[in-house]
């Protein structure tokens, strides 16, 4: 079958790399001229694993194309998604234009039978109501929600190993011709749920609110645990036994960030507050997320005297990608920053937006730059090669002694070990054996208190 995506960001892109490696003829069309262009000569607008190797070869194999061209791109599809950008609006509401345009620009093309299938994140009811859009326009085909569940970092992956697969079709011709591209996946025992185009839709945002609620509970834990001497990895794996639970999304961080949780999470609310259902639990998590970043902030401001300097290993919202999009560094570096603290960064990839989106920062390419001469550490980003950085050279080259883990991605007593005060999340402070130096002077109470400022 020929499938058309329209939109190439990494969801798009992904997916029609993906789709092209089960035989079909992929032609992946976006408006950026230049995007195309460089797809077309094999460059990538984004970082995603493993996405450059798979885009050459099915490239070469003929089955995935590019095009800035949506008519040519659209016609004879019998599939054609949409997954262009639903940003949030002013009210925290979900952004529709982008979905809209591309509905009416894509109908005209439509052939008879083709399934219009919304893989971008939209609000329950939006694909019935860009049925009635594409109706006026005269065309009669059905809309259907395909909800996509892939990671930004392990995206490739997530594609070939989902653990279920959503088909939202509000007709059964629709729901067939969806089904059937996912039909070697069922084959290999994936659930293939087939629904309404609502249930897609809400379940799409469940999905992420659910996940995003685990996360903000376990940080909530992590809190108590440091109050009560306990150590919340133990807690996290006793928890996550229980298969009704599970162990996944159970890693306290520094409050989750990304293009999808925030955004998800303010759209689910304002949906239900649309329908009369509000979803109070999910609003709670919004405030404890944003308190927490402002939390952990005020934590390493209390451990410092003004005029010091902090080097921050890690400001991508997650490892594995170049995404700082509501990264928890966004709000903690300026509030750092704020207070006269002199912030230096590394990240393996987020250099280059790091350098526009926090611009008063000094970067570095090397993370042993990056911490010379600072009076703290604080790993914001789980990059794994943080983990085996020589955390002896570091500790001799810092000014201070105390490393912020805020991801729990170090060995708290081999790094105290090196002369360093441990500092990680809902686990004891690890103290070095002897105080080898002793730079920093603990100031606390010298700041004024950031985390009860509103946000
Ligand atoms: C998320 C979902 O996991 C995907 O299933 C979904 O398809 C995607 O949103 C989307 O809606 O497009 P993503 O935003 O790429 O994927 O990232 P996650 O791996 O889910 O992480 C989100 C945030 O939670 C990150 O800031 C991460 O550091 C944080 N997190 C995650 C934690 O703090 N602790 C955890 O245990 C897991």
């Amino acid at each position: 079958m020929d499938i058309a995506i329209v939109g190439t960001g990494y969801v798009g892109l992904t997916t029609g790399a993906c789709i092209a490696t089960l035989g079909h003829v992929v032609t992946c069309i976006d408006i950026d001229k230049a995007k195309i262009a460089g797809l077309e000569q094999g460059k990538l607008p984004l970082y995603e694993t493993g996405l450059d190797e798979l885009v050459t070869s099915e490239r070469r194999s003929g089955r995935l194309r590019f095009t800035a061209d949506l008519a040519a791109g659209v016609r004879g599809a019998g599939i054609v998604f949409v997954s262009v950008g639903t940003p949030p609006d002013l009210r925290g509401d979900v952004d529709l234009s982008y979905v809209r345009k591309a509905a009416d620009d894509i109908a005209p093309h439509l052939s008879k039978g083709a399934v219009l299938v919304l893989k971008s994140t939209v609000p329950a009811g939006t694909a019935r109501q860009i049925k009635r859009q594409i109706s006026a326009l005269g065309r009669n085909n059905p809309v259907a929600s395909n909800p996509e569940f892939l990671r930004e970092g392990s995206a490739v992956a997530d594609f070939f190993n989902p653990d279920r697969i959503v088909v939202g079709a509000d007709e059964p011709a629709a729901a067939r011709s969806l089904a059937s591209l996912y039909a070697p996946f069922e084959k290999h025992g994936v659930p293939v749920v087939v629904t309404s185009t609502v249930d897609a839709e809400l379940a799409k945002y469940a999905s992420n609110a659910f996940l995003a609620l685990k996360i903000g509970f376990i940080n909530e834990v992590a809190d108590l645990c440091e109050q009560t001497g306990a150590d919340v990895a133990s807690v996290a794996a006793c928890v996550g036994h229980d298969k009704r639970i599970g162990s996944a999304f159970l890693a306290p961080g520094p409050g989750f960030g990304g293009s999808c949780f925030p955004k998800d999470t303010r759209a689910f609310i304002a949906t239900g507050r649309r329908f009369g259902a509000n979803q109070t639990l999910v609003e709670s998590l919004i405030r404890s997320n944003e308190l927490r970043k402002r939390k952990l902030a005020g934590r390493i401001l209390d451990h410092l005297a003004r005029g010091s300097v902090v080097a921050v290993l890690g400001t991508a919202f997650k490892a594995g990608t170049d995404d700082m999009r509501e990264a928890a560094a966004l709000t903690i570096v300026p509030l750092l920053q704020q207070q006269g603290v002199k912030v230096k960064a590394h990240d393996p990839q987020c250099r280059t937006v790091g350098a526009k989106m926090l611009p008063a920062v000094s970067w570095h390419d090397d993370p042993y730059a990056a911490v010379a001469d600072a009076d703290a550490v604080v790993v914001l980003t789980e990059w794994p090669d943080y983990r085996t950085l020589d955390w002896r050279r570091i500790a001799a080259s810092m000014r201070g002694r105390t490393l912020f883990d805020y991801r729990n991605l170090l060995e708290a007593s081999a790094v105290a070990a090196h002369g360093l005060r441990y500092i990680g999340l809902g686990r004891p402070v690890s103290q070095p054996p002897a105080a080898a130096k002793n730079g920093s002077a603990s100031t606390a109470g010298d700041w004024h208190d950031i985390a009860a400022a509103p946000y």
